[in-house]
């Protein structure tokens, strides 16, 4: 992806956002967020083209999207959707099958050095096969280098890697996913199923959680 196709979907450090009254809340998040970064609707308007994209490039053939749980479930489930929906007005269509794994590597809004695959099939199903891994948010860039790299024993034929997000961080490792839907600031976002110690999945815009709720939520 050159670089005048990214701006497009970069989101700057001086956003403002949404006020989030604009917008339905839940009422027990009300406290705990500044403003709307990502709006709904925009997060699937923008995935539709991602969806256009990848079948573009990967439609040859079988694909097998791998999703990386839990943050990665609502995008997961709306890309899916819109492949789809390629799929069922086309004259051309792809097989899609599903799969699962599930990674930890936060704690509080900190990244720690430790990837924990901690659940999902046996990797050694994908050996052979074209795999497009769906994620919600990169930010150093260690969890998608270790998936990839215990993806790498098992020999898939393909791997592509989409991410909703990616953050703009000096921690990062310089890893860029092969798609990417929204650049994001520096800053601790939740909502559309990224979460802060388990909460926040239940929040359909992308929100920038305050400082209060780092503290009320902490574990
Ligand atoms: P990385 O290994 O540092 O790239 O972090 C990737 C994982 O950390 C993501 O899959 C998320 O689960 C989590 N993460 C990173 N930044 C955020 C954030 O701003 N909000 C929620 N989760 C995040
Ligand atoms: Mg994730």
């Amino acid at each position: 992806m050159d670089v005048s196709e990214l701006c497009r979907s970069v989101i700057p450090d001086d956003e403002k956002g949404y006020k989030l009254d604009l917008f339905c809340v839940p009422k027990h998040y009300e406290e705990d967020l500044d403003q709307v970064i990502i709006p709904h609707g925009l997060i699937m308007d923008r995935t539709e083209r991602l969806a256009r994209d990848i079948v573009r490039d990967m439609g040859g053939h079988h694909i097998v999207a791998l999703c990386v749980l839990k943050g990665g479930y609502t995008f997961f489930a709306d890309l899916l959707d819109y492949i789809k929906a390629l799929n069922q007005n086309s004259d051309k269509s792809v097989p899609l099958t599903v799969d699962f794994i599930r990674l930890k590597s936060y704690c509080n809004d900190q990244s720690t050095n430790i990837v924990k695959v901690i659940g999902g099939d046996e990797l050694s199903t994908l050996t052979g096969k074209n795999v497009l891994i769906v994620e919600d948010i990169v930010e150093t860039g260690r969890t998608m280098e270790t998936l990839l790299s215990l993806l790498s024993e098992c020999n898939p034929k393909m791997v592509k890697v989409v991410s909703l997000l990616v953050k703009r961080t000096p921690r990062s490792s310089g890893y860029r996913p092969d798609y990417i839907g929204f650049e994001v600031p520096d800053s601790f976002l939740v909502g559309y199923a990224l979460d802060y110690n388990e909460y926040f999945r239940d929040l359909s815009h992308i929100c920038i959680l305050n400082e209060n709720a780092k503290e009320k939520y902490k574990v």
